[in-house]
């Protein structure tokens, strides 16, 4: 009887602490409302869900809006160009990609730093030599290392897509300063990064709609893959992971009546 009261009391105290947080959070929702709209469209994108797999065309075509936009002012120093081989690229398709860029390298036997073309095992080239001069070519602001940006932001995909299509006119009332715009979903609405995307920007081979939402949805995607490249293979793992534990639970249980049934 003792025991169970204790439990009782415990009980009205976890609901009790959860129902504090809870009163505390609100207000905190609540203030980032009052700075403006925080506005994140919930994309359906093909690898969500727990037997979610990336679409390899949107794949292939957010790298190319990554190439031909983004990678102007982001860099991406955690994908090497071999990694594109997820993406189904052959090693010579890639050969090609990496080939694109010119890279520093050395010092060679003469102790000097030469130039040479990418190479596969390279990483994505950086389009400024160090955070600085980043900033000093964006009105200082850096644009982030776009490699783990849909990990480091709560619903990256999303998040990015967001960005990307949030452009709107500032309502009525809201300065924006010199070299900043007016963005839905960034927080507090200002964004030093110009809107990337125009309909038309980049040339899609396969059909798809050429406009700045399919563009973003592409990016986001690829994205992603860049942030978790292991994200199928752990979808599958998980199901698997499922699949053994029912078949396990099926066993244990014939196990069970074979011991009990001697025993009424
Ligand atoms: C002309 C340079 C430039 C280009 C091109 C560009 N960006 Fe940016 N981007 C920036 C800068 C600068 C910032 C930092 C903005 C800030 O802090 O206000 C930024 C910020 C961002 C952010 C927000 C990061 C955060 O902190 O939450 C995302 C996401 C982003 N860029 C994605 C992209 C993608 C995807 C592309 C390609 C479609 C792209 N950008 C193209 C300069 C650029």
């Amino acid at each position: 009887m003792k025991k169970n009261m204790e439990k009782n009391s415990m009980f009205k105290k976890l609901v009790l602490t959860s129902a504090a947080l809870m009163a505390l959070s609100v207000p905190s929702a609540n203030a980032s409302e009052s700075k403006g709209v925080h506005e994140i469209v919930d994309v359906p994108f093909s690898f969500e869900g727990p037997l979610g797999t990336y679409d390899k065309a949107s794949l292939q075509r957010g790298l190319m809006v990554y190439r031909q936009v983004c990678s102007a002012c982001h860099s991406l120093k955690r994908v090497a160009y071999r990694n594109l081989e997820a993406l189904g690229y052959t090693p010579d398709q890639i050969k090609t990609i990496a080939g694109d860029v010119t890279v520093m390298d050395g010092p060679n036997d003469e102790g000097e730093m030469f130039e040479r073309p990418g190479r596969p095992s390279d990483r994505f080239k950086s389009p400024f030599a160090n955070d600085k001069a980043a900033a000093a070519g964006n009105g200082g602001a850096v644009p982030p290392d776009l490699s783990l940006i849909t990990k480091a932001r709560h619903n990256g995909a999303d998040y990015v897509y967001s960005i990307l299509t949030g452009y709107a006119e500032a309502p009525h009332g809201v300065v924006i300063a010199e070299g900043k715009h007016y963005n839905k979903a960034m927080d507090g609405n200002v964004i030093a990064m110009a809107p990337p995307l125009s309909d038309g920007a980049v040339s899609y081979e396969d059909g798809t709609p050429q406009i700045v939402s399919q563009y973003a949805k592409d990016v986001a995607t690829f994205l992603t893959w860049a942030a978790e490249p292991e994200l199928e293979h752990r979808k599958q793992m998980g199901v698997k992971v499922i699949l053994f534990l029912c078949v396990f639970a099926g066993i244990m249980y014939a196990v069970k009546r074979q011991i009990w049934k001697k025993v009424h």
